[in-house]
């Protein structure tokens, strides 16, 4: 869904970025600039700039900068649209999404103040004579008044109609309760409580609202099937969307670089109340891909401390797969049997808890394990599956090298030939490709910047990237000169001399319909020409040893992600480059007085660049 660019504007515009970044850091005035301790990098003297009349931000530390909407966007690590979502929400101003009218979004407003009015009342019960147990269990199980209030808990009464009560004499309309399942509806169409009688854990969004809550039974006489009776799915509670706990964590997720994964409401808090902090559960639901996308914003590392049972151990199956095709890196720690993670860190404390996390598992031992627990070790066909259900595994891992890594992990426990693991991972290669594409619009990076350019240019070495890409070319020059070429411009190639062996390459495709490396290498006179195609064309022969065991390589989805990555890389490269050569004239301009915002400006669009190329992958089109 796009947004209007004057509806951008409109909310730039709304919204004082003094103002705004003041909430978050403490800034003083000096002189037409604001000042403050940045944010975003740990500093003790105060270099973070915020400017009210250019309505920017620019950190002379570590150099991020931009304005209001890239403030959001790195403070509350969200995506461009979503930033301005939020800065439109704290605003009032409505964003004209098509399928969404005013009167809608006015109505969201109100379904997330049911459930904030719900969750203060529910807390507040647990104050109340009725809720004495309620409260009372909660300190049996050993949480803190503080992790009560951290985690907004509360108690739901046992009388049918006491939340609906409450509402009428605060002004909350039944229906708005009804839709986020707060209130049931009779036939007759009056309301009652949906919970009742039950321990309430609210759940928040990413950015702290009360969008639903989990019910937990207390009462040995409470008949309602369930140990947990969740809030249904609303218009405000997507499910598969959703991390409890996120909202509480995600500073130390960042911080530390690094998430545990565990299943229960329970583990979750007795885990942050134990001091580790950079944690989220699943909520005993299977891990989606959307909850994993949510995540990497934080974080590309993830920890599952599931239960020791059969049912942690399978849902953390299917979740590494999951987080694999991902792109996060993903290890397990396997708790003691019978223990999950709330009964673990109770009797053993934070730091065996962190002890044990800093021990976790690759999933490979993971699986291993698992496999050898089940004796599939010992027969032939039981490791033979095993390995199969590996090599599985290792195909969806979308990096190349970090396969191959994994591959030769395996190898060596397994006490196998590589080449044979490599066979077997083909067969669970992606389906055959019909056509390839990048999504996304490739920027081409400005040569603004001379001083860059030319420092860069004048390299002769060639750069890893560039020899992959070199490699794919003649590898398999039909698909890949439209591939790589559909996506980086000649400029963009780093060094003379793989730039030149790239214009060689496309030459001869065009002119003669073919590339022959042999030819091109026998016509080149300048010698770093020569030994840079024998190279390029060498490491072909070393891949096809095994690559001709696999079959048709046009079945191969692997030649189009190592020049995707090489590409990718390569772009980033050359906008890093740009970027530091901004930043030394923004020093000068600084250093003599000059305006630096149009500096400034440039920054912020290399740096949208920068995300347009981390957001490039491959597409697959079917036929
Ligand atoms: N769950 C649920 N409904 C159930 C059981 C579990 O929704 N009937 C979800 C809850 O989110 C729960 C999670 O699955 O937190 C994991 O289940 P479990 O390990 O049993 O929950 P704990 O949080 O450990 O619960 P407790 O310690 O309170 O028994
Ligand atoms: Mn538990």
């Amino acid at each position: 869904m796009r947004i209007p660019e004057e509806k951008i504007e409109e909310v730039r515009n709304a919204i004082d970025i003094v103002e705004y970044v003041g909430r978050f850091v403490k800034l003083k005035k000096r002189g037409k600039n604001y000042l403050g301790v940045c944010p975003f990098h740990n500093e003790k003297t105060p270099s973070f700039n915020v400017s009210a009349d250019k309505q920017m931000y620019y950190c002379f530390g570590c150099h991020r900068g931009g304005d209001v909407i890239k403030f959001v966007m790195e403070w509350e690590k969200l995506a461009y649209p979503e930033a301005i979502e939020l800065l439109a929400e704290r605003s009032g101003i409505q964003i004209g999404h098509t399928d969404r009218d005013a009167g809608e979004s006015n109505e969201i407003e109100q379904l997330y103040n049911a459930c904030r009015f719900a969750g203060r009342y529910y807390y507040a019960n647990l104050q109340h004579a009725e809720g004495k147990f309620a409260l009372d269990y909660f300190h049996a199980r050993g949480f803190t008044d503080k992790t009560i209030t951290t985690f907004g808990l509360g108690y739901s009464m046992r009388a049918w109609e006491a939340l609906l009560a409450k509402a009428k004499e605060e002004g909350i309309t039944p229906d708005h309760l009804a839709k986020v399942g707060l209130l049931r509806t009779r036939d007759d169409g009056s309301h009652y409580d949906a919970f009742r009688g039950r321990t309430m854990f609210p759940i928040f969004s990413a950015t702290g609202k009360v969008i639903a809550f989990g019910a937990r039974k207390i009462y040995d006489d409470d008949t309602v099937p369930g140990k947990y009776i969740n809030s249904p799915e609303t218009v405000i509670y997507k499910k598969s969307k959703v991390l409890y706990g996120l909202s509480q964590s995600k500073e130390a997720i960042r911080e530390s670089d690094a998430v545990i994964l565990v299943e229960g409401y329970a583990d979750l808090i007795s885990v942050y109340q134990a001091g580790v902090k950079n944690i989220v559960a699943s909520s005993g639901t299977a891990l989606t891909d959307e909850q994993i996308k949510l995540l990497a914003r934080y974080t590309k590392n993830v920890i599952f401390v599931y239960d020791a049972d059969s049912a942690g151990s399978a849902a953390m199956v299917r979740g590494i797969d999951l987080i694999l095709e991902q792109n996060l890196d993903v290890r397990i720690v396997p708790l003691p049997a019978g223990e999950d993670p709330d009964s673990y860190v109770k009797a053993n404390g934070g730091d065996a808890f962190r002890t044990l996390v800093s021990n976790a598992q690759s999933f490979i031992e993971f699986k291993a394990s698992t496999f050898k627990r089940e004796g599939k070790f010992d027969s032939p066909e039981g490791r033979a599956e095993a390995v199969r259900a590996l090599v599985q595994t290792i195909a969806k891992v979308a990096d190349p090298l970090k396969q191959s890594f994994f591959i030769r992990d395996v190898a060596e426990k397994f006490k196998l030939y590589e080449s044979s693991l490599y066979t077997e991972l083909e067969k669970y290669s992606k389906k055959v490709p019909e056509k390839f594409r990048a999504p996304m619009p490739v920027p081409v990076v400005p040569s603004e910047a001379p001083g860059a350019r030319m420092e860069v240019s004048q390299m002769q070495e060639l750069m890893t990237e560039e020899k992959e890409l070199l490699n794919a070319l003649f590898e398999d020059p039909e698909t890949m000169v439209h591939f790589i070429f559909g996506q980086i411009q000649m400029d963009e190639f780093i060094s003379t001399v793989g730039k030149e062996v790239a214009l060689r390459i496309i030459e001869a495709h065009e002119h003669e319909g073919r590339v022959d490396a042999r030819a091109l290498h026998a016509a080149a006179k300048d010698e770093t020409i020569r030994t840079t195609i024998a190279d390029c064309s060498f490491n072909r022969y070393q891949l096809s040893a095994k690559w001709d065991t696999i079959g048709h390589r046009s079945s191969d989805t692997r030649l189009y992600e190592q020049a995707l990555g090489a590409i990718k890389s390569l772009k980033r490269r050359n906008i890093d480059t740009a970027i530091a050569a901004n930043r030394r004239t923004m020093k000068d301009a600084q250093l003599q007085g000059l305006d630096v915002l149009s500096l400034l400006q440039r920054e912020n669009e290399l740096y949208r660049q920068k995300q347009v190329v981390e957001e490039m992958q491959l597409v697959i089109e079917k036929k």
